[in-house]
């Protein structure tokens, strides 16, 4: 009998533990459908999405002390943690000199803006915007789906959104 009772309190706690296990695997993280907590670079990449647009209304509204101010926020971006960029360098492998490349030349072209943004000359801006916004997508173009797939265990990169070529953003 007594032996019955500790099987029996055995059995529910095995059960509460199964409970939580199943809580805790079906949270999700605020980001996304996922388990998987976005990478730092994630966030660092929507932070670069808002400027491009608040660089883009400034253009437009030919705003230039804003346009200089925001040039410097894309340029010299933030970069993710040294843990997560060794996680990325390790994914990119023999590519790292072409990703690189990619962010360089994003920088580059940032700060082109800002330049032109400088000596008011809309029709450089928007040119060197043109040719930055062609530097994020041909990053995205290469990258993007290779990191959602290795990192997030995903296929949703469809849904997730980026400038340009993919036309969801504009
Ligand atoms: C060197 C490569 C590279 C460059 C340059 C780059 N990106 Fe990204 N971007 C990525 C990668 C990789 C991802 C996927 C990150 C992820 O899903 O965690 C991404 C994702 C994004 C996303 C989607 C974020 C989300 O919520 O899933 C946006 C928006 C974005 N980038 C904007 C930009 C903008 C704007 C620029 C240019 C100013 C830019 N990126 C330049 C590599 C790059």
């Amino acid at each position: 009998m007594k032996y019955k009772h500790v099987r029996t309190a055995k059995r529910i706690a095995m059960g509460a533990i199964g409970t939580l296990i199943a809580m805790i695997g079906s949270m999700t993280w605020a980001d996304d459908g996922t388990d998987t907590p976005p990478l730092a670079l994630r966030k660092i990449m929507q932070g670069m999405d808002k400027n491009m647009h608040i660089m883009a209304d400034a253009i437009s509204q030919k705003d230039w002390p804003l346009v200089e101010r925001i040039a410097p926020l894309i340029a010299d971006h933030r970069q993710p943690p040294f843990i997560e960029k060794m996680r990325i360098m390790a994914f990119v492998g023999t590519s790292i000199s072409k990703y690189k490349a990619y962010d360089g030349s994003v920088a580059e072209h940032a700060q082109a803006v800002g330049k032109a943004a400088k000596s008011n000359d809309v029709q450089g801006a928007e040119l060197m915007y043109r040719t930055l916004q062609a530097s994020c997508d041909s990053c995205h173009n290469e990258f993007q789906k290779p990191f959602v797939a290795h990192f997030y265990n995903s296929s949703d990169v469809q849904a997730r959104p980026t400038v340009g070529a993919k036309g969801a953003v504009r």
